[in-house]
């Protein structure tokens, strides 16, 4: 079966809701989705600047936050847009918390000069964003479909028309004058991450195999800050930063301070910092978690503001009221993507992406706190904007499909990419990552993790969440970034 509109949206998360509605009005549009995303996950919040704060702070955290490596001019885009998009939101019904005059209250987080982030349900901001963006993308009218996108439609000139979707066992082609891919991150290619398991890079793949380049994927962040439960697969519970905005700290296993000292920032240094230094108390310590502890902040206040952590820890038997709770660092969000320029472009016509999947350089070499769902808002809609202005032509001639395919051993590929591209990296376990997923095919999964340790192994120097224990130190002659294409021949 095959039926036509102007836009298909893949992805139904922050970005690709904003997108959706953004075109709502002037597209026919279809949302598709394998899963709701990461963004109802999400704890802490939507950073913004506004009032007394200013979006050129704002944009100066983001870029020491991201090691200098970031895209002053998308990052502009990200501070000045995001209070905009944020009233609009509210506008759209989405309920933050506030303060006892009516005002929005506003918290701190890792890497922030200033409390401007504003939370909802206390620590469940990402499920009230969801929510919001989901009845107003009804209200709308879109149409959504169910389904895990298995295929682009490309023509023999390498423009996109369409995709292909598999939905209630049956395979349909949808036709569209634009694709936009809005599919998060990375999570699933790694044993335990914070984001559920729909979240495995699909759209990387599809992007890489139509010709689109990836850049800055050596730049995985890990949240400092999932909660142990004993686990070492699946998707883990996130313990939000803002639990030491409000005044928690990080013990090692004898009861001391590991941030102390460490940063002038100290428990609120940018999180590949913290991250960096978890793991590095944990090798010396040979355990296999540290300590958060909230115990000095009030119980009435870490109720209000963090019912989400409480339950989480309630469920592992650990009372965050009173005691510290067993925390380790977890594959939390890719900082680079699908290289698009600002509204959302990649390189291959008619293919757009926006959200996590999409390298804006907004990030730089590690995201600050909070910009997640701001970035899914602001680059969401300056997609939409960009196609209600200019819709690509429909694709004439002859087509092929760009197929996902399989992955034969998942686990094994997870397992490789766990062991030599977490937190800390050296040039022999990347060699030997590249070497065993050699035998591992060309399954999406396998796309993604040969691209990562492709462009951890090109990047010999330390920035940002890319750690080499070879190269412990930054160096200007990485000033560039790393990008990973396939060659003509690998594509099909
Ligand atoms: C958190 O609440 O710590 C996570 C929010 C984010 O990833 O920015």
């Amino acid at each position: 079966m095959t039926r036509a509109v102007d836009v298909v949206v893949i992805g139904a998360g922050v970005a690709g809701l904003s997108t959706a509605l953004g075109l709502a009005a002037t597209r026919e549009v279809l949302l598709l989705s394998a899963g709701d995303g990461s963004t109802p996950w999400a704890q802490g919040g939507v950073a913004a600047a506004y009032g007394e704060d200013d979006p050129l702070d704002h944009l100066l955290d983001t870029d020491v936050a991201g090691a200098g490596f970031c895209d002053p001019r998308n990052v502009r885009a990200l501070v000045e847009e995001g209070p905009q998009r944020l009233a609009e939101l509210i506008a759209q019904g989405a309920r933050f918390d506030r303060n006892a005059d009516g005002s929005l209250s506003r918290t701190l987080e890792g890497g922030h000069g200033h409390p401007r982030i504003v939370h909802a349900g206390g620590d469940a901001t990402g499920a009230e964003v969801h929510r919001a963006l989901r009845s107003a993308v009804q209200l709308a009218g879109v149409q959504t479909i169910t389904g895990r996108t298995v295929g682009l439609i490309q023509s023999d000139t390498g423009r996109i028309g369409g995709v292909l979707v598999e939905a209630g066992g049956q395979i349909s082609q949808i036709d569209a004058r634009a694709v936009v891919l809005a599919t998060g991150g990375i999570g699933n290619a790694y044993l335990a991450s914070t984001n559920p398991s729909t979240v495995c890079g699909d759209g990387i793949a599809l992007a890489l195999r139509a010709g689109a380049s990836l850049v800055d994927m050596e730049f995985v962040q890990f949240h400092p800050t999932a909660l142990f439960t004993g686990e070492t697969s699946g998707q883990l519970p996130l313990v939000t930063e803002a639990v030491r905005g409000e005044g928690a700290v990080l013990r090692d296993i004898h009861g001391r301070r590991i941030m102390a000292g460490r940063h002038p920032r100290a428990d609120l240094a940018p999180r590949d910092i913290v991250a960096r230094e978890i793991e590095a108390t944990m090798r010396r310590d040979g355990s296999d978690h540290v300590w958060l502890d909230a115990t000095a902040i009030a119980p009435d206040v870490l109720r209000q503001r963090f019912p989400t952590v409480l339950a989480s820890c309630a469920r592992i038997g650990v009372d965050l009221l009173s005691e510290q709770i067993p925390i380790a660092p977890a594959e939390h969000f890719l900082c680079g993507g699908i290289r698009t320029d600002r509204n959302g472009a990649t390189d291959v016509p008619g293919l757009y992406a926006a959200g996590e999947v999409a390298a804006t350089g907004v990030h730089g070499a590690n995201r600050l706190a909070s910009n997640s769902l701001l970035e899914g808002l602001v680059f969401g809609r300056r997609v939409a904007t960009a196609l209600t202005l200019d819709l690509p032509p429909t694709v004439q001639g002859r087509s092929h499909e760009v197929a996902l395919g399989h992955d034969r051993e998942p686990e094994r590929i997870r397992a490789i990419l766990t062991k030599y591209a977490g937190i800390r990296r050296d040039g022999a376990g990347l060699n030997a990552a590249g070497e065993e997923l050699e035998a591992l095919g060309n399954g999406p999964l396998a796309t993604v993790a040969r691209s990562v340790i492709e462009a951890a192994t090109a990047r010999q120097e330390s920035r940002g969440c890319h750690w080499r224990s070879d190269y412990p130190r930054s160096d200007e002659r990485w000033n560039e970034h790393v990008v990973v294409r396939l060659d003509e021949e690998d594509r099909p």
